[in-house]
């Protein structure tokens, strides 16, 4: 376990985040997304957040302040009024820092976010090769519900995606669905 600080992401952390996000577009198995991302684009990304769909980001300490080492955000499910509760996530950690629970404090720390936001639902797809997306979304409470077959293509071949879910604070959910 490597201890790390979750915070809200700033301006400033867009160059690393585009860094590790170009390192999960390049590995090929965690998004159907192939162009990589400058600092600036993630910039005008990270703008778009806001407290009912944020980005986070683990850092860790360093002798000239702190590095960011992972970040997971959420995004509108869908734009119809009865899914507002509904919010999907991506997570992406360093490579260098993989395995030592930092993608758990992550997810952890945006499922309490969310929660808080008043969203019942937390949802997103994983490649079914991704065992390691797989193992990280079982273990923080994730139910696999199924699988998209033939979902899209990635560098020209169909690939299907395992659809995750898990559900946030129930009580509250359903008084954010009253609204
Ligand atoms: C998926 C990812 C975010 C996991 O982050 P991480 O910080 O390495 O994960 P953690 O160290 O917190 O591990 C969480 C759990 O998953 C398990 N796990 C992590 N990597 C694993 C692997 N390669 N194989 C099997 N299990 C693995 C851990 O053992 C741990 O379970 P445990 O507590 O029961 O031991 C990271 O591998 C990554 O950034 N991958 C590329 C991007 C990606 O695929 N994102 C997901 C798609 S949105």
């Amino acid at each position: 376990m490597t201890a790390s600080t979750i915070r809200p992401a700033r301006p400033a952390d867009a160059a690393a985040i585009a860094e590790i996000y170009n390192q999960g577009i390049r590995g090929r198995q965690a998004t159907f997304e192939t162009e990589e991302r400058t600092a600036e684009e993630r910039a005008a990304w990270l703008a778009a957040h806001d407290e009912r769909h944020p980005c986070l980001v683990a850092a860790i300490p360093e002798a000239a302040g702190e590095r960011v080492v992972g970040w997971v955000a959420t995004d509108t499910y869908r734009p119809r009024h009865c899914y507002r509760g509904i919010a999907e996530f991506s997570v992406y950690v360093h490579e260098d820092y993989r395995g030592r629970g930092i993608g758990a404090a992550l997810l952890e720390a945006i499922a309490a976010a969310a929660a808080r936001a008043g969203l019942w639902k937390l949802v997103s797809r994983v490649f079914p090769e991704n065992t390691a997306s797989r193992a990280l979304c079982a273990r923080a409470g994730f139910r696999e519900v199924g699988v998209y077959q033939r979902h899209a293509m990635l560098d020209g071949v169909w690939r299907d995606v395992v659809i995750v879910e898990r559900l946030l604070n129930a009580e509250r959910g359903a008084r954010s669905a009253e609204r």
